[in-house]
């Protein structure tokens, strides 16, 4: 024991002295003066190329003269692997220093096997399953000849209205921090293997808080808000060792992100010594232009570079303007260098020089190879979240059922935004899972072909209906209606399926809805015409097997809301962390008990709507089970701590119902006085907890002190000492609170 203990450390003191000081990515002494090398032989119009990414297609030949002359460094939306090799032939054989390219894609919830979108993964609270989500994503991708991911989006989303709330982890950041790093280790894997591609963080940094969830639109976060709930999860999967990084769209208080010195040059790079690469997003070098920020491509290019920008995604600026800029006087060479050294250091690390081709037979076997579609069902199924269930819930074996709604047999629909890659001919629907499952028990009448679809009448439906024993209604949104610049202010089910459920459940049959959506959407209307009410977001190839196991109960569901569910749009933004206000709500009279002419006064009133009240539909960490789970015995192993202590916080689970099931047990705390306003609670831990029925566990759980800092008002981070609160709890709004002191 103590010899391997021995050999362990030494092993780690050789890779310590091994890795570059500073650097987050894992550079090495080796690396660097490869990187070094190469770069000294570099004119200052291949430094630039290296500096240029392109987003490629059709025709390869169009692109071979500035590949030859080494002016592309990067190439983007090219999945063809037979077209991969040849557009690496040309920069490893035909260019004068043969430096591969970098090949990248937006591979977001998987490639061709699709998983859950990144807000269901999130949903699952289980970081190791979405690593291996990722890695398996990683190989199916690096199998055709892409290195590059732009994934995962980082972005904290506080507004259902924002489409783009589909592709990263809530609201919550502690949450997003430990999604980001299980993504970008899953992602990069063992960086030495083919299989391993480059994670991109994204989008850096506020853009998830644009105004009024408008995708694009500015945003006003305080310095303090940056890096206290914005920032955090960046931090994280730089320390993970996320490889590359990408540059925001939106100006967050005038100052758009590709231009932005103080988040990317001082933060990034200076506070935390990010020695990857940082992209822009598509154009938003060129955006800067638009933003008014930048006179032309010209000024836009200086000032990206400026502010710590190494590649430009499809503005073309650095290409056509960096060498005049250069030889100007107004960008230094240097600035260059670290650029192209930072793009170097990736292709190093990756083994693109000596590995730059795929075998294209061997990448097509592994698509879709049963052990990753088993992956993905296994995520679909941890991503659902049972949000009602009056006793409907899990169905008994013999049911005869309708099938009914657009979502049951929807095979691009349920892969969700971003699958670029994925082929609906993959997908397993519902209807199909349960067809196969329960040959002669399903009818399916599908009500409405499209979410959108309106409609007055629905005689079929309801005909069959009172054939059936149960009625399962998948409803929801297409993928379109979530993702980039598909914002929307109203949240309520499009079309007629509202009315669709209305009518189902004036037969008196039971009726369960399944909705797989992009968002949160605003279901309150629904809830009465449902006995039972499964969110699964959109479940990717593998959702229909998946929804079907948790329908009969050979999975019992354990998602958990990533994000809190409103009971109208007009609430948003609305958040469980939200910072303790000066009239917390103590109760008030709605729209309907205010007498008529009745005096204003000040008094007595606090934070609330008069028509929707304090409250969301359901909180931040919320879920059913088929069972229940009681808390009892949280303890905390001490009443003071110093700021290096560890914390140790134990309960007892029970589960006190009568199948097996999973929790998420999760833990908040209170600050209760700072030098700022501080969150009414955070997230500071979770564990999922897997108990037979009648089982109880008494689980501990440290919190080491300083996950306590924060940034107060002199901006310096630190815990702060005084009197905390904690629970541990089923989700963010139960559980009685624990008091204890930081001295
Ligand atoms: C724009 C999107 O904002 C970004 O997330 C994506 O990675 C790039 N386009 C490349 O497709």
């Amino acid at each position: 024991m103590k010899r391997t203990k021995i050999l362990f450390l030494s092993l780690m003191a050789v890779l310590a002295c091994s890795r570059q000081a500073g650097t987050t990515t894992g550079s090495t002494p080796e690396v660097e003066a490869r990187v070094d090398k190469l770069l000294s032989q570099m004119t200052l119009q291949e430094k630039i190329g290296q500096m240029n990414q392109i987003s490629a297609g059709g025709d390869v030949a169009q692109y071979a003269e500035a590949l030859r002359a080494g002016q592309i460094g990067s190439i983007l939306n090219e999945v063809d692997p037979e077209k991969i090799n040849e557009y690496q032939r040309l920069a490893v054989e035909e260019s004068r220093l043969g430096i591969p390219l970098l090949v990248s894609r937006d591979v977001i919830h998987g490639f061709h096997t699709l998983f859950p979108i990144p807000l269901g993964l999130a949903a699952t609270f289980d970081p190791e399953l979405v690593e291996k989500g990722a890695r398996i994503a990683a190989i199916e991708a690096t199998a055709q000849g892409i290195r590059w991911t732009f994934s995962p989006m980082l972005d904290i989303a506080r507004d259902p209205r924002w489409g783009r709330i589909a592709e990263g982890s809530g609201e919550d950041t502690y949450l997003d921090a430990r999604m980001g790093e299980a993504m970008v280790r899953g992602y990069q894997g063992n960086l030495a293997d083919s299989t391993s591609m480059a994670a991109c963080i994204k989008h850096f940094v506020g853009y998830g808080a644009a105004e009024g969830g408008r995708d694009y639109n500015s945003t006003y976060l305080t310095e303090r808000q940056l890096r206290n709930v914005y920032l955090p999860p960046f931090e994280a999967a730089v320390k993970a060792g996320a490889l590359t990084l990408m540059t925001s769209f939106n100006d967050n208080d005038g100052v758009p992100s590709t231009g932005n010195t103080f988040v990317v040059k001082d933060i990034l790079r200076g506070e935390w010594g990010f020695d990857g690469l940082v992209v822009t997003d598509w154009n938003s070098m060129g955006e800067m232009i638009a933003h008014g920020f930048g006179e032309d491509r010209k000024d836009v290019a200086e000032k990206a570079v400026k502010a710590g920008v190494d590649m430009d995604m499809m503005t073309y600026g650095f290409l056509s303007h960096l060498e005049e800029l250069v030889k100007e006087g107004a960008v230094k060479e240097k600035a260059i260098d670290q650029a192209v050294r930072n793009i170097l250091r990736v292709k190093v690390m990756l083994g693109l020089f000596e590995h730059p081709y795929v075998d294209v037979a061997a990448g097509r076997a592994v698509q879709y190879a049963p052990e990753h579609l088993a992956a993905a069902q296994k995520t679909a199924e941890e991503s659902a979240i049972l949000l009602k269930n009056t006793g409907v819930l899990p169905l008994k074996a013999g049911v005869r059922m309708l099938v009914t709604g657009p979502l049951a047999d929807a095979p691009h629909d349920q892969l969700g935004t971003w699958s670029f890659d994925g082929e609906k001919e993959h997908t397993v629907t519902p209807l199909k899972a349960l067809q196969a499952r329960f040959p002669g028990q399903v009818t399916y009448v599908p009500g409405l072909q499209f979410s959108r679809e309106k409609r007055e009448r629905f005689d079929d439906v309801l005909a069959a209906a009172r054939h059936a024993d149960v009625v399962l209604a998948f409803v929801g949104e297409e993928a379109i209606l979530s993702g980039e610049a598909h914002s929307l202010a109203d949240l309520n089910l499009k079309g007629s399926q509202s009315e669709l459920l209305k009518a189902l459940r004036s037969t008196g049959k039971p009726v369960v809805a399944v909705v797989m959506a992009g968002r949160p959407l605003t279901i309150e209307r629904d809830l009465p015409h449902c006995d039972a009410l499964l969110y699964s977001f959109h479940p990717g190839t593998m959702g229909g097997p998946a929804l079907a196991n948790l329908l009969f109960g050979d999975v019992v569901p354990s998602g958990k809301t990533p994000v809190t569910f409103l009971r109208t749009a007009g609430q948003a933004p609305m958040y469980y962390n939200h910072n303790m206000t000066g009239r917390p709500f103590i109760g008030g009279l709605l729209l309907d008990d205010i007498p008529l002419e009745a005096g204003q006064t000040s008094l007595g009133n606090t934070s609330y709507y008069l028509d929707y009240g304090a409250y969301p539909l359901f909180p931040f960490g919320y879920g059913l089970s088929y069972t229940t789970f009681a808390y009892s015995d949280i303890r905390l192993d001490k009443g003071v701590y110093g700021k290096d202590d560890v914390m140790g916080i134990s309960f007892t689970l029970t589960n006190t119902g009568n199948c097996e099931g999973t929790e998420i047990a999760q833990v908040y705390v209170r600050d209760l006085v700072g030098s700022v306003t501080r969150p009414v609670k955070e997230l500071k831990a979770f564990e999922r907890i897997t108990l037979a029925p009648g089982e109880s566990r008494t689980v501990t759980l440290s919190l080491p002190v300083s996950e306590l800092a924060f940034y107060g008002l002199d901006m310096v981070k630190k815990v702060e000492p005084g009197d905390f609160q904690l629970w541990v709890a089923g989700d963010s709004a139960s559980g009685e609170a624990l008091s204890f002191k930081v001295k």
